[in-house]
């Protein structure tokens, strides 16, 4: 089973960014124990951070043959992205979002996921721990 893990812009820097929000772990320290955690379930991840929206469009299209699901933290792109929300809706796979915080205890404008409605569910607000969890959902739904 594989899963293709999808990180929006500013994810690369975790660790030094406002940690009091999103904590000291690095991407590759989240995605390292999200590696080990899959083995451990029988799957398998393939990682994708960037910056640019089309570029993460791009992953999902490339995605539609070669793997099962989708974990996605669209980040900043999760307020305001019709083309994520359309590449999700568009690739068929089930797709689910992921944030470390939990946007709805934020601003307002963080309050409307344009996303989710594309995902199977959606898990946040538990740091790091959010994306093993949302491993465990996805796995569970594809077995
Ligand atoms: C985030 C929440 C978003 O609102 C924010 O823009 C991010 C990170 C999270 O993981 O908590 O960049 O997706």
């Amino acid at each position: 089973m594989k899963i293709l893990v999808l990180n929006g812009p500013n994810l690369n820097l975790l660790g030094r960014r406002e940690p009091d929000i999103y904590g000291h772990q690095t991407l590759d320290d989240i995605m390292d124990d999200l590696s080990a955690h899959a083995l451990e379930l029988g799957a398998e991840i393939d990682t994708f951070q960037s910056n640019e929206e089309g570029a993460l469009v791009n992953r999902i299209q490339e995605s539609i043959d070669t793997v099962d699901g989708i974990i996605i933290n669209p980040a900043g792109y999760t307020h305001t992205s019709v083309s994520l929300r359309d590449a999700l809706l568009a690739c068929g796979l089930p797709c689910v979002e992921v944030h470390l915080s939990n946007p709805y205890a934020r601003e307002d404008f963080r309050q409307k996921s344009l996303t989710v409605g594309a995902c199977i569910g959606q898990i946040c607000g538990f740091g790091g721990a959010s994306y093993r969890l949302a491993l465990q959902a996805l796995v569970e739904k594809l077995r």
